[in-house]
């Protein structure tokens, strides 16, 4: 008897109840892209769960009698009551070199038609940005290649920079020209073989716009030969809130892989304000409590714990954040801008004003700054245009008042001819960024009178025809600037005899 209690014992002791635990619930309400669940009593904050017929929820409302998840795909299909499943993976999105060229989705799949991207790991979307210690600070520069933002407010590898401004006021045409200086410059570097060249890859994250300008971006970023260096995350207007919220996100994972694995890459949120009405969006639905200008309590975490991620890493990479914000009528102090303002390494600012005058890119002097990127500027760029921003704010300060007075004493009228001609030289059209060592030798021009004597009306045109001179003629001279990067007696001599030589023609032939 007692023998087989003793089995029956062993047997039980053997017994091993391998229950996969997998927590099913069903869904309670779903509507605008959000969906109430009964049931999951075990998943994670941003755990992925799985709804039949293939569409994703992201578990963003923990409470404790439901979740409330976003969903990612076709909302139509599911229904109350439909089975709903948790995965036990929070949302990550495939990185790496195989997405280079290629436009995505907030989800990381691809949506240009080219077919399947060949990513080798995943990145979570959401992922703790680095602590002070892995830190390293600004000291590279990242060139946009326009020459009032690189001369007067640098930007350095790891930066945070903002750029903001109205409706229209050449926002976007900022973030893609620096994405195509980026492509130039890397094509440049890659060819001469240089073993410290780092190349910058970009990341552009098109949020809440119209389908219709993002492919604009697209075909203005492959015409310039820059796609190759680019991916792409879309989530155009039309997209449902969750793929807009999550987007930036994504695009965030995407240019971390970059950044751990030694490389540099830049990333550009066009735009952070529709972001953050696709996140208000969310969380009304939600029943998340609002606060200013109706905005959830937390759109300020929401945001910096996204521009966080941009860092430059001790011994690895860096990444370069260019946020995007649009004010209503120059308006800088709503909830939003002040928030991300807050957050930032300092702003770009455009003015409406000076767009409509013409003056493009409308950089306001004033209001733009860049707290760390003078330690990543390189020396020739110091010494041609140190003294460029005082004089610029001193001509706008002089010009409203030399409106009303005639007889200006010739100091005076010295500072208003010197700024109106840095006003020219600063006018850029877009697609069109300007190597760091062309910038150089113009604004050394300038710093040495040769543009003086030019009528201001003819400053654009002169500024034009010394660079078609360098370029068609002194290829050796930028290329010594472009890798010496300050102000040699040699250098300074060839941009003597260059500017010398340019006057001459330059004058001949008016
Ligand atoms: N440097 C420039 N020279 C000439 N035109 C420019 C320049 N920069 C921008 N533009 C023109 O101004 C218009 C607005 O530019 P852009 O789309 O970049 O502005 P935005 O601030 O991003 O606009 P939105 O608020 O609609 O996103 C475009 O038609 C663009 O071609
Ligand atoms: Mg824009």
């Amino acid at each position: 008897m007692s023998n087989v209690i003793e089995q029956i014992e062993s047997q039980i002791a053997k017994l091993s109840s391998k229950a996969v635990k997998k927590n099913t619930g069903t869904i309670r309400t779903v509507a605008d892209g959000v969906a109430k669940l009964d049931g999951l009593s075990d998943v994670m904050y941003n755990e992925m769960v799985q709804f039949p017929g293939g569409a994703i929820g992201i578990a963003l409302n923990l409470e404790e009698d439901e979740v409330g998840c976003v969903v990612l795909g076709d909302v139509a299909q599911l229904k109350e009551g439909d089975e709903v499943a948790t995965t036990g993976k929070l949302l990550s999105v495939p990185v790496g070199k195989a997405l280079l060229g290629r436009v995505v989705d907030a989800l990381g799949r691809p949506v240009d038609g080219k077919g399947p991207i060949d990513a080798k790991e995943t990145y979570p979307v959401e992922k703790i940005a680095p602590g002070i210690m892995v830190r390293k600070s600004v000291n590279q520069p990242l060139f946009t290649g326009i020459m009032a933002i690189d001369s007067m407010i640098p930007i350095g590898r790891g930066q945070r920079e903002l750029i903001i401004g109205d409706r229209g006021t050449g926002k976007t045409t900022i973030c893609i020209d620096t994405i195509i200086n980026q492509a130039r410059i890397n094509k440049v570097g890659l060819a001469s073989g240089a073993k410290d060249f780092r190349p910058v890859y970009s990341i552009y994250v098109a949020v809440g716009q119209k389908q219709s300008n993002v492919v604009r971006t697209i075909a203005a970023l492959e015409a310039a030969g820059a796609l190759e260096y680019t991916v792409i995350v879309s989530a155009p207007a039309a997209d449902n809130p969750a793929n807009q919220y999550l987007a930036p996100f994504s695009g965030a994972a995407i240019g971390e892989w970059f950044m751990e694995n030694g490389m540099d890459a830049l990333i550009v949120y066009d735009d952070l304000s529709k972001h953050a009405v696709a996140y208000r969006q969310i969380s009304l639905i939600l029943k998340r409590p609002s606060g200013r200008e109706a905005y959830p309590g937390d759109v300020f975490y929401l945001h910096s714990r996204l521009l966080e991620r941009a860092a430059r890493l001790d011994g690895k990479g860096s990444l370069t954040a260019l946020p995007v914000i649009e004010t209503q009528a120059g308006d800088v102090s709503a909830y939003i801008p002040t928030n991300v303002i807050s957050i930032t390494d300092g702003q770009i600012f455009l003015e409406t004003d000076l767009f409509n005058q013409g003056i493009r890119p409308a950089v306001s002097v004033g209001l733009s700054v860049s707290r760390v990127g003078s330690s990543a500027q390189i020396k020739v760029t110091k010494q041609v245009g140190g003294k460029l921003k005082g004089e610029l704010a001193q001509f706008r300060e002089l010009a409203a008042f030399a409106q009303f007075g005639s007889d200006l004493d010739a100091k005076t009228k010295a500072q208003l001819d010197r700024g109106a001609r840095i006003v020219e030289l600063f006018k850029q059209p877009q697609l069109n960024p300007l190597a760091i060592e062309m910038q150089a030798a113009i604004l050394w021009a300038l710093q040495k009178n040769y543009f003086d004597s030019i009528d201001t009306k003819q400053v654009v045109a002169a500024a034009n025809s010394l660079k078609d001179y360098l370029t068609t003629r002194k290829a050796d001279l930028l290329a010594s600037i472009r890798n010496e990067a300050k102000l040699s007696d040699a250098i300074e001599a060839g941009l003597k005899a260059s500017a010398d030589e340019w006057k001459a023609t330059f004058a001949a032939k008016k």
